[in-house]
């Protein structure tokens, strides 16, 4: 071939086509991460984009409960995990003096972080209001602020959390006892707002049993969010 009167080998034009063709291979390879566009990267291999593994909260075809996250096993703790030992509130009572954890401004927005991912859903932000959870169906639960958890002692709080009330679960299998603690003085933070609305108390406690084998596990760290 010859370009302005020079003659070019062939072997270097042949050559010149390879690396040309290797380069959009590799690049191409590399998803054209460089390419700068709106649309959805074009994917010749996936990476580690998509994975087969099971997400929070996904549903799983493997098991016949298709749950994809896994309950702990009966008669088990986590390592780290504690067991709450106590049934009824009274028990509670009578076995703890009062909340362990000095109150600080780092508790106080602990307890707001736990609390404003594990209640508020239910409860509100404000622990006054109801939530889309009444709205679809859910009973509605108590005003926090209002006289009946006013009255209760940090201990009957602590109870209430780790092993649930009437429909309520209990906590003691996803909140380390420090963070319960933490959430009780929150609660206590935000009985101090002005009342919204007084609520009924509820029916006497009647669900306790399942509570008494919750364990809590540093495993679920990761569901927390970093403050
Ligand atoms: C799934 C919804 C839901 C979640 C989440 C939830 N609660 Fe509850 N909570 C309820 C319901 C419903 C009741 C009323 C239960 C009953 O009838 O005794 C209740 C009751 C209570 C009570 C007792 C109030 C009283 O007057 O007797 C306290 C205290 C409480 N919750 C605190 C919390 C805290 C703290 C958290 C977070 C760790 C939490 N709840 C998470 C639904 C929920």
């Amino acid at each position: 071939m010859k370009i302005n009167n020079r003659r070019i080998p062939i072997t270097l034009i042949l050559t010149a086509a390879v690396v040309v063709v290797v380069f959009i291979v590799l690049w191409a390879g590399n998803d054209f991460q460089a390419l700068r566009s709106t649309e959805p990267p074009i994917q010749i291999r996936y990476d580690m984009y998509y994975q087969s593994k099971s997400m929070a909260q996904e549903q799983s075809t493997f098991f016949a409960d298709r749950k994809a996250m896994r309950d702990h096993v009966p008669g088990t703790v986590p390592r780290n995990g504690t067991i709450y030992a106590y049934a009824t509130p009274e028990e509670a009572e009578a076995a703890i003096a009062g909340n362990p954890l000095a109150v600080s401004p780092a508790v106080l927005a602990r307890g707001e972080n736990r609390f404003n991912s594990f209640c508020a859903p239910c409860h509100s932000v404000t622990g006054q209001d109801t939530t889309e959870t009444v709205r679809r169906g859910l009973q509605k639960p108590p005003n926090l602020a209002a006289a009946n958890a006013k009255g209760y002692s940090d201990a009957r709080l602590f109870h209430v959390i780790s092993a649930g009330q009437n429909i309520m679960p209990g906590y003691a299998d996803k909140l380390k006892e420090e963070d319960r603690w933490a959430i009780v003085h929150y609660v206590r933070e935000l009985q101090k707002a002005p009342l919204k609305y007084a609520e009924a108390a509820p029916a006497a406690q009647d669900t306790t049993a399942a509570a008494a084998t919750g364990t809590a596990d540093s495993a679920n760290e990761s569901t927390e969010a970093v403050q």
